[in-house]
């Protein structure tokens, strides 16, 4: 059997290595991958976003089972395009997908669901002014405050707020589009460089304004293969770059499973009110949905509340995951993507898992690569710890940085403290100029 696994990130490299503990036996490609992902199989040399590339190399190498790790080529409709030729893929097809790459319509959609999430407006370019900026020759992201009315009703509306605002550009913007502002004085300055200064380009020209939410994040990654929906192993992730949630929103510094304090209530209260309802609202709207659904949760006084969906595994959390998951992962695809899932019945390794991410220096901002990366090898010794690639190449027998965030070191324990022991032991062993890496993964600040 044959498998294409699509990324180049920690999330990708966890699968990878998991797919080859199958009991298929499993021939893997990854494309384009890392140097982790190519000690395991083979990688390709085609970017996640290259469609038309992938689609033709999968044909050519009789690909078996095709597995999307990040958004882009999801919301892009790899598996529309992968389908329409009878190829086998893992994930959601782009109207699916549009969950996570649309806010402005996944907060219609949960509000049509009844899903419980963040108060919120919208404010998006009217027609008119869409028409306008074409007739003036502008691209259509090109906006001019003159006659834009989204950009003003924005910014009055922020002015009216007196609690904090979270401002989110409604396209795909590699985690770099939420804007937490404690202050909402502080939002306006954020509307202009969205929303005037095109910051974002195409992804921020609608903008969701929601209120700021307080309580625990938690990460709740859904199986779906079409209507049985099956929970995974909770997870929680740390956003922010810096220790005690300090600095800015990063793709995620570190993660581990189970998430504290979830209770068996909380857990059935969130399938019955949030699962359920928008995969059903979907299916009313003409939309099966196949694949991972991630739920990014805010558990609020007031109940949990969802903060964001995504289409696809966490990255970082995958890592944490799949290191506890003992059931053959490609069986349980198979099973997704055929509609089997509620034959399934997964097995979880009982112990708590915690990945540390090291990134490069300068991250989530500009930051360099080729960066050697030292200690590799001593880190793998460390019991139950294994050390995810993401950002990394492989020249000769040197393996360097090659991306903002480089390894996610992953190790299992007895208890989140013997995660934790075991990770930061690995983690000390490794380095690289400008390494960062956050020293407080899975001990929460209070009240977060
Ligand atoms: P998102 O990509 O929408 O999950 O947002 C990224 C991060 O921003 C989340 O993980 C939260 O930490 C934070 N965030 C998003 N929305 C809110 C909200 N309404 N209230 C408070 N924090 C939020
Ligand atoms: N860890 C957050 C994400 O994958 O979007």
């Amino acid at each position: 059997m044959k498998i294409l696994v699509v990324g180049s990130g920690g999330r990708e490299h966890a699968l990878c290595w998991k797919l080859a503990q199958s009991a298929h036996n499993p021939e893997i490609f990854c494309a384009p991958g890392n140097a982790g992902t190519g000690q395991i199989g083979r990688n390709v040399h085609l970017a996640a976003e290259d469609i038309d590339g992938l689609l033709k190399f999968a044909q050519k190498e009789s690909i078996d089972l095709t597995i999307v790790g990040p958004e882009d080529p999801l919301c892009a409709g790899i598996v529309d395009r992968f389908e329409a030729v009878g190829l086998k893929i893992f994930g959601p097809t782009a109207a699916a997908a549009r969950i996570e790459g649309d806010k402005a319509y996944a907060k219609k959609l949960m509000r049509d669901a009844g899903v419980p999430t963040a108060e919120a407006r919208i404010f998006e370019p009217t027609s008119v002014e869409r028409a306008q900026r074409r007739e003036a020759g502008r691209d259509d992201n090109d906006v001019k405050p003159e006659y834009e009315t989204a950009y003003t009703m924005a910014r009055t509306y922020v002015t009216s707020r007196e609690e904090g605002v979270v401002i989110k550009a409604a396209g795909l913007a590699k985690g770099k589009g939420v804007f937490v502002h404690s202050d909402p004085a502080d939002g306006l300055r954020t509307l202009e460089k969205i929303m005037v200064e095109n910051e974002l380009g195409a992804a921020g020209s609608t903008v969701v304004i929601e209120e700021l939410l307080v309580g625990r994040e938690v990460s709740l990654l859904a199986l779906v293969d079409g209507s049985t929906i099956y929970i995974l192993e909770s997870a929680a992730d740390h956003k922010r770059l810096g220790d005690e949630d300090t600095g800015p929103n990063t793709g995620g510094m570190g993660a581990y499973t189970p998430s504290e304090n979830l209770t068996e209530a909380e857990l059935e209260m969130i399938e019955r009110d949030v699962f359920v309802p928008v995969i059903d609202a979907m299916r009313r709207n003409g939309i099966t949905y196949r694949g991972v659904l991630y739920a990014g949760l805010m558990m609020t006084p007031g109940g949990p509340k969802v903060l964001e969906f995504n289409c696809r595994f966490g990255d970082p959390e995958a890592q944490p995951i799949l290191m506890r998951l003992q059931s053959d992962l490609v069986d349980v695809i198979l099973a997704t993507i055929e509609g089997r899932l509620a034959d399934v019945v997964l097995q979880w390794d009982q112990r708590n898992a915690l990945c540390v991410v090291m990134a490069s220096g300068g991250y989530p901002g500009a930051y360099e690569k080729g960066k050697t990366i030292t200690g590799l090898e001593e880190a793998s010794q460390v019991a139950n710890t294994m050390v995810f690639h993401a950002g990394t190449r492989q020249l000769g027998g040197r393996i360097e940085t090659n991306g903002g965030r480089v390894l996610g070191v992953t190790a299992l324990g007895e208890g989140l403290q013997a995660a934790r022991t075991s990770a930061y032991e690995a983690v000390r062993k490794i380095q690289f100029d400008g390494a960062q890496f956050r020293g407080d993964i899975g001990m929460r600040v209070s009240g977060r």
